[in-house]
């Protein structure tokens, strides 16, 4: 029988305490025993953000210390090799201030295992079984198992059919939990969504299905609820009655990079907003759920999505605009246009930027206008929700020249993090001008720590059972609902106007007509 490895040491965060900044912060909240099954272990996805996080979620002590990691994939890796790919992944991730522990590297590395593997072939599945059999005895990690698909979309359906004629299925697991973490995109479409649902559906049910939306993993993603929920100040004014309109961008400064090939055929309004975006918009919109359990919280997200109408195909091109960017200058750097990216094609009629205008029928928000906008290739990378309030009922400060601004509530989610008020103040001085001033609050310096990455956090939740920030069916569906109808419009009609925007500005001419209001990037 294979020994069993003891509980490695911990090497908890108990410098925390110290720090009156982080009181409250906490140092670790470990997640259940388990062995993750990454599929598509040789791919950037894993590589870039899941590797370092398991890493990170182990210094944090986070990680059980009953924990077993299989990488599966095409590429062929020996354990050692594979270990030693891990290890370059962690390192590459490393902050050169806090070099990677040996200690806490070996006693990761010996939970660490590969299988070269065919996702079409049920015997590479039933080795998986063996090896995952062989490591929950090694590492004490009971039968809880978690399948982690960060493979090509293309292959989810046949991984989740291996698994069952595998045996490695829930209903074949009475004595501990399997769950299953699908990425992003779920589906390209609707039709697709609910293909793959119908798949996933035969082997999992809801509750053991993790369906990731990195954003949500975000600590200030988060926050947006605590900011409305944990105070009283901002709830009376969060409605229809003193807010003029709702502001989301996700803007990015990069291009498609290396990922042409897949962003030609999905485009900003797949690749961000269906997902991403509208999550903000759930998450700023939703009524106060009864409690903070998972299903609460979906469900109020879900109910603002319904109340969401799609549009008719007659009123696609007034309530959207779509971009494309053209060669521009980044960073005083020249780039080039969305075109002659490598695996695009150079008459695309790929949107590179999206920006809509939905209303949500309900009675807290009925009229009030909720733009939506990201794109790539912009000026600056900025996640941001701006809320403006209504202008002021009567004028009685400032000189005639002084313009009264409207008050506006900037939550800042990335690269800056934070949130903002600006309001209007009197300039010192004899005269009475008034001025719009800025109020800041910075995560970074109010709370003296750095946010996790967003995979730290979802890793950890899946481990331990808790979907709160995972996309529920329902509203995953809902999403492609909302969306389907701009996207079949703008799949018929090609924009000869493309490209558009020059890389480097605010995206395109048109979005300004959309909404004059958006802050200036
Ligand atoms: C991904 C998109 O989901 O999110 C990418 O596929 C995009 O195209 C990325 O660049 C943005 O994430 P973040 O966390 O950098 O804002």
């Amino acid at each position: 029988m294979a020994k069993t490895i003891p509980a490695p040491k911990t090497d908890g965060a108990s410098h925390v305490a110290a720090n009156p900044l982080r009181e409250g912060i906490e140092s670790n909240r470990v997640a259940d025993p388990c062995t993750i099954v990454f599929f598509g272990a040789s791919g950037d996805l894993f590589k870039r953000m899941l590797m370092p996080a398991v890493y990170s979620l182990r210094a944090k002590d986070i990680l059980p210390s009953n924990f077993g990691l299989i990488g599966f994939a095409r590429t062929p890796y020996t354990d050692d090799q594979f270990r030693d790919y891990c290890k370059r992944a962690v390192q590459q991730d490393q902050d050169p201030d806090a070099p990677l522990k040996d200690a806490l590297w070996n006693d990761l590395a010996k939970r660490i295992g590969y299988l070269t593997g065919d996702f079409d072939d049920t015997k590479h599945f039933q080795a998986l079984k063996a090896r995952l059999d062989d490591y929950e005895k090694q590492f004490g990690a009971g039968h809880n198992r978690l399948f982690y698909l960060a493979t090509p979309p293309s292959v989810f359906p046949k991984i989740i059919e291996q698994l069952q004629k595998a045996g490695l299925d829930p209903v074949s697991n009475p004595n501990g939990w399997s769950r299953i973490i699908v990425e992003k995109p779920f589906g390209t479409d609707l039709a697709s969504a609910r293909a793959l649902q119908t798949e996933v559906e035969k082997v999992f049910t809801e509750n053991q299905v993790y369906r990731i939306d990195h954003y949500l993993g975000k600590e200030t993603v988060q926050d947006i609820m605590a900011l409305r929920f944990a105070n009283t100040i901002f709830e009376p004014i969060w409605s229809r009655n003193y807010v003029q309109s709702v502001h989301i961008t996700a803007a990015e400064t990069l291009g498609v990079e290396a990922r042409g090939a897949y962003y030609d055929n999905a485009g900003a309004l797949r690749d961000m907003i269906q997902n991403h975006v509208l999550n903000l918009l759930a998450l700023v919109a939703m009524e106060p759920p009864a409690s903070s359990d998972a299903d609460a919280i979906r469900n109020e997200k879900y109910k603002v999505f319904s109340a969401i109408e799609p549009p008719a195909p007659e009123h696609v091109f007034q309530m959207s605009v779509r971009g494309q960017y053209g060669p521009g200058t980044i960073g005083g750097q020249h780039v080039a246009g969305y075109r002659s990216e490598p695996d695009v094609s150079p008459t695309s009629n790929a949107e590179t930027y999206a920006a809509l205008k939905l209303y949500i029928n309900s009675w807290r928000w009925a009229g009030v206008p909720f733009f939506l906008r990201s794109g790539k290739r912009l000026a600056r990378k900025a996640s941001e929700i701006a809320i403006t309030f209504n202008p002021i009922p009567h004028r009685l400060f400032g000189e005639k020249s002084d313009t009264i601004e409207q008050n506006v509530l900037v939550i800042k989610i990335q690269p800056d993090e934070g949130v903002s008020i600006r309001f209007n103040a009197k300039v010192p001085g004899q005269k009475n001008h008034i001025r719009g001033v800025t109020m800041d609050f910075n995560y970074g310096t109010g709370f003296g720590v750095q946010s996790a990455p967003a995979y730290e956090r979802l890793l950890a939740d899946a481990m331990r059972g808790d979907a709160t920030l995972f996309t529920r069916w329902d509203a995953v569906q809902r999403a492609w609902e909302i969306v389907m109808p701009i996207l079949d419009v703008w799949q018929s009609i090609k924009d000869r106007s493309f490209p558009n925007y020059a890389a480097g500005s605010e995206g395109p001419d048109a979005a300004k007509t959309l909404n004059p209001g958006w802050r200036i990037l």
